[in-house]
Parts: structure tokens; C-alpha cells; sequence
């Protein structure tokens, strides 16, 4: 999984050398692929000078272990924000892991909600903004399946709501192929299994290897379909959205990315990139 840049690569165990025996894979998932900091500092902005104003409520869809919910709330006093996913599991882990370390005030501006994100229902509407991050809206692999999502995403926003979602491409991005990143205490392992070019749909994987030369193998599995840009944005429009934007990163010296995103109307065809989009209602 694309990763954007992080400040800092956060400690993934309090209890000293990694192992797959005792490593918690959601740790790791988060200190290996998260940046809730950069996200919320993007998102944040973004809102402002589209909409003249500051969101308040937020709701972070396929949410997993809120993180970014709970860095949403530490920001301003007046944030509110409702998490949601499918899985009981780890929004147990996010009330062990994340809210019980919150402050109090900031916990009780948290929801967490374990239902579909294409029917969310009471407690998910009227907001500010939606976040669909870590392009888990990939999960629907057909047209009426994502723009169906994308409808009820804007039903859930107030009249000048913006849904934000990120995407990643280019020509490696269908490539069956193995990146390893280090990380604090373990390598990160993003494998792409399986492509099929008739359909897009895509099997991969996330693994982790500790120094003992133990691993976690397979720890999330993602079967995606890999959409493009130009599709996404056309659903984005079907689905009744009146304005999408894209937001391309620039460059750093050594040719990747430098974590900033800029509106733009042409990409660059390179093997690999991130992009923001914002949808407005
Ligand atoms: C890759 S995780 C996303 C983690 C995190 N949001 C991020 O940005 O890295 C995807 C999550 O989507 C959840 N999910 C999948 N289908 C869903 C659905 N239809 N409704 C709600 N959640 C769903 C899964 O349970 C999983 O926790």
C-alpha cells in the first residue's frame, strides 16, 4: 500500500524487540502506512479555502482503528467525529488502543459506528466532511457499486460538504510485484499477488518480517479492483458530486514524493503516485 510521507515512523511496540509472536499487526499497520497527522493537516485546509470556513463534523468511513477520527478531535474543541466500519474488531482495538488514551473531553467527540458505509444510517449524517483514505472505497468492483457508495456519501454531507478520498496509480500499480520498506523494529512487505486485466480486479497483501527472521504473512488482505482516475472522477460526478478536484504531489530531490498536494487539471505519467480528490456537494 502507497504510504505518505511521515514526519516521524511512530514506535510499534512499547515492549522492546519485534517478533511475529507477540506483534500486534494493527500497531504495526499503522505505524507503517498511517499518517493521520498529514492527512487531518490536508483535509483541514483543503476545507477551508473551498468552503470559506472551518469543518467541524467529520465521519472517517472504512475507519478500521479510527485513528484519524481521534487525531480529529485533539485538533479543536468544537470537532466531532464519527467512525465507522464494517468489522466489530477493530473498533475494539480502537477503544483498548485510542480513545481510553484520549482526554476525556476529546472521547466523548468520538463515535464509533459499526455499520456499512453505504448505509451508515442515524448518527451518520450532516457532515462537514467525509474521508474515504487508504482507497478502501476500492473494495466495490463494479460502476454501480462505487457510485451507489459515492451517492450516499453525499447524501450524509450538509449542502457545502466535501467527501475527500485519495488514489494511487501508475504503471506499476497493476505490476505482480514485492516492496519492502523498513520500519522501526520490522520490514514492512506491500505484495501486489495477483492482477487481471479483463476485470481490474486485484489481490494484495500486507506481511511483516521481525529481525528473528520471523514474519506475519498475509496480515490484511485486500481484494480490490483497480480503478482509474478518470473513472473515479466520472462515477464522482454521476453520483451528483458538482465539483471534483485532483491534488498531484510534487517531487522531492531523490524523485518521490514530498507530501504536498496541489490542484491540478494534468498528471504525470510516471510508475507510481498518490493523489487526493475532493468532491464537492
Ligand atoms: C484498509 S482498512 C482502512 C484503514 C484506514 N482507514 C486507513 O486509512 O488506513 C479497510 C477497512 O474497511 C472496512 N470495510 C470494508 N468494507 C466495508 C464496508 N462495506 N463498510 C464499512 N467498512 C468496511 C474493513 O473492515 C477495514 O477495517
Amino acid at each position: 500500500m502507497a504510504v505518505r510521507n511521515k514526519p516521524r515512523i511512530a514506535a510499534p511496540s512499547r515492549q522492546g524487540a519485534l517478533t511475529a509472536r507477540t506483534a500486534d499487526p494493527r500497531a504495526l499497520y499503522e505505524a507503517a502506512v498511517q499518517c493521520v497527522e498529514a492527512e487531518i493537516d490536508f483535509v483541514d485546509r483543503r476545507f477551508k479555502s473551498l468552503r470559506g470556513r472551518l469543518a467541524s463534523r467529520l465521519r472517517e468511513d472504512f475507519c478500521a482503528t479510527a485513528a484519524t477520527s481521534c487525531e480529529w478531535v485533539k485538533r479543536r474543541p468544537t470537532n466531532t467525529a464519527v467512525a465507522v466500519d464494517i468489522d466489530p474488531e477493530p473498533l475494539a482495538w480502537s477503544r483498548v488502543n485510542h480513545l481510553a488514551r484520549l482526554p476525556e473531553d476529546a472521547r466523548g467527540r468520538v463515535t464509533l459506528l459499526r455499520r456499512d458505509v453505504r448505509d451508515v444510517g442515524p448518527g451518520g449524517d450532516a457532515m462537514d466532511m467525509i474521508l474515504a483514505c487508504n482507497f478502501s472505497y476500492w473494495i466495490f468492483h463494479t460502476r454501480d457499486a462505487l457510485r451507489g457508495y459515492f451517492e450516499s456519501v453525499r447524501r450524509s454531507l450538509v449542502t457545502d460538504g466535501v467527501f475527500f478520498l485519495d488514489f494511487f496509480g501508475g504503471w506499476e500499480a497493476s505490476k505482480v510485484q514485492i516492496e519492502r520498506r523498513r520500519c522501526r523494529g520490522f520490514t514492512y512487505v506491500w505484495e501486489h499477488e495477483s492482477y487481471n486485466p479483463l476485470t481490474g480486479d486485484m489481490t494484495c497483501h500486507i506481511h511483516f518480517e521481525f529481525p528473528d527472521k520471523t514474519k506475519l504473512r498475509k496480515a490484511f488482505t485486500y481484494q480490490w479492483r483497480l480503478w482509474t482516475l478518470a473513472e473515479v472522477r466520472e462515477l464522482l460526478t454521476e453520483a451528483g458530486f458538482s465539483r471534483v478536484t485532483v491534488y498531484w504531489e510534487g517531487d522531492d530531490p531523490k524523485g518521490g514524493g514530498n507530501g504536498i498536494f496541489k490542484p491540478t487539471t494534468t498528471g504525470e505519467s510516471c510508475p507510481s503516485w498518490i493523489a487526493w480528490i475532493s468532491a464537492e456537494k
